[in-house]
């Protein structure tokens, strides 16, 4: 089974007798390393109970659409932005039926609907069921349509009769699913990554640094190893653990983030500059604390540029495929296009800070990716989503 680290997936349920083996797919699925929020239809909750999906999952379990209470915890739409994939184990005959027309009653279907990933199904029930013409159609238009149909299994069934029908066991259906995420087309490259903000020292307790929160750089890196990279991670001061699996170093300043990449960037296929380094440092530093002068109103610090570290390396003769970020708050395509040609970038990704929305704090991000033969408009979605896609542009453009 491939891994499914990091993966936040949704386990839809629905009502058929093999709903008790959904138990034992959420605690592989969590044995697995994947985040699981189980979405059941009203009949499932005649097979199994909410609590024994919620236990096992560690979320609470969502059954209704039209619920104030639900809605407002994480409605449909979001249950969809959250997701990298659904897998909807068992599947009946009726749910087959309204994913293929469409319908969009009930919470799992609605989901399915709003949701732009894989969605594998494992299909459960009575082998007349299963034979039907109607059962068939449906599920060709299902194949058709991108639906991975995991099974059925044939062998005995719990109505007596024996032919396909039932459902695959828990770990066949996971070794199907976990295949659909698409894995491994950086497994030959190297990346080198930086992330977060620098600080840069006035006196022993004061700095000066932005509102770079590293969180958009530590997901590139997420999605990096995620397709199979090395991954080297340079960071500034961020509150977020380094994902496991990659090379991490840990710097203060812009000059030490400098220095850490120009010793680091030798032999990688790609550089991503996420982070936000200061263009600027106080020329002195005070070894002591500066005291407040009562008798002035003002104080001047002055400052002094810091190395350009982007241009540093886009001038190195074996340049790695260069990716800059161009966080603006005015003018973000024109002033991108600028860094994209200045630098002597392959690829920029422009985000528009001004919006609280999107950009340096928040969990959402919505840019453009440029280059010089392309525009590419990723919209507003979490950060995870939006680094798999440019992971994945990057991938696209090595090849
Ligand atoms: C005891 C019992 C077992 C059932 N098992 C299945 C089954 O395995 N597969 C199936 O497609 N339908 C089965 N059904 C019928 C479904 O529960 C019924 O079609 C229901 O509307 C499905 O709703 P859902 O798809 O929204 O979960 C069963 C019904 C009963 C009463």
């Amino acid at each position: 089974m491939k891994s499914l680290i990091n993966k936040n997936i949704i386990l839809g349920v629905t009502g058929g007798i093999a709903a008790y083996k959904s138990a034992e797919i959420v605690r592989h699925l969590k044995k697995s390393g994947s985040s699981v929020r189980v979405v059941m239809t009203s009949s499932a909750e005649e097979f199994i109970t909410p609590l024994t999906l919620q236990a096992l999952s560690g979320n609470r379990v969502s059954t209704d659409l039209l619920d104030a209470e639900s809605e407002a915890a994480m409605g449909h739409i979001e249950l969809a932005k959250w997701a990298d994939a659904i897998l909807i184990a068992p599947a009946t005959a009726n749910t087959l039926a309204r994913l293929s027309s469409g319908r969009g009653d009930d919470l799992l279907s609605t989901v399915s609907l709003a949701f732009d990933g894989p969605i594998s199904i494992a299909p459960a029930m009575n082998q007349a069921m299963w034979k039907d013409n109607r059962t068939q159609e449906n599920l060709e238009n299902l194949q058709k349509k991108g639906f991975k149909i995991c099974g059925p299994g044939s062998g005995e069934q719990a109505c007596g009769d024996v032919g396909l029908g039932r459902m695959l066991e828990p770990l066949e259906i996971l070794e199907l699913f976990s295949s659909s995420f698409d894995q491994g087309n950086l497994s030959e490259r190297s990346i080198l990554i930086t992330a977060g903000p620098t600080q840069e020292p006035i006196d022993p307790v004061r700095f000066i640094t932005n509102r770079s929160s590293g969180k958009m750089g530590y997901s590139l890196a997420e999605a990096a190893i995620e397709a199979g990279a090395k991954v080297t991670l340079i960071s500034g001061p961020v509150n977020l653990e380094p994902p496991p699996n990659c090379n991490f170093v840990s710097i203060e300043t812009a000059k030490e983030m400098h220095e850490a990449v120009m010793h680091h960037v030798k032999s990688k296929d790609v550089y991503i500059g996420t982070a936000a380094v200061a263009d600027y440092r106080p020329v002195t530093f005070h070894e002591s604390k500066i005291k407040k002068d009562t008798d002035k109103s003002s104080l001047t610090l002055q400052l002094q540029e810091n190395q350009d570290i982007l241009k540093s390396v886009s001038e190195l003769n074996e340049r790695p495929y260069l990716v800059g970020f161009a966080a603006e708050t005015d003018n973000l395509l024109s002033n991108a296009k600028k860094k994209l040609k200045n630098k002597r970038l392959d690829l920029i990704v422009a985000n528009d800070v001004s919006n609280k929305e999107i950009g340096f704090d928040s969990n959402e991000n919505e840019v453009t990716l440029i280059t010089n033969a392309e525009e590419k408009v990723l919209e507003k979605q979490n950060k995870k989503k939006i680094s798999k896609k440019i992971i994945d542009f990057i991938s696209s453009e090595l090849t």
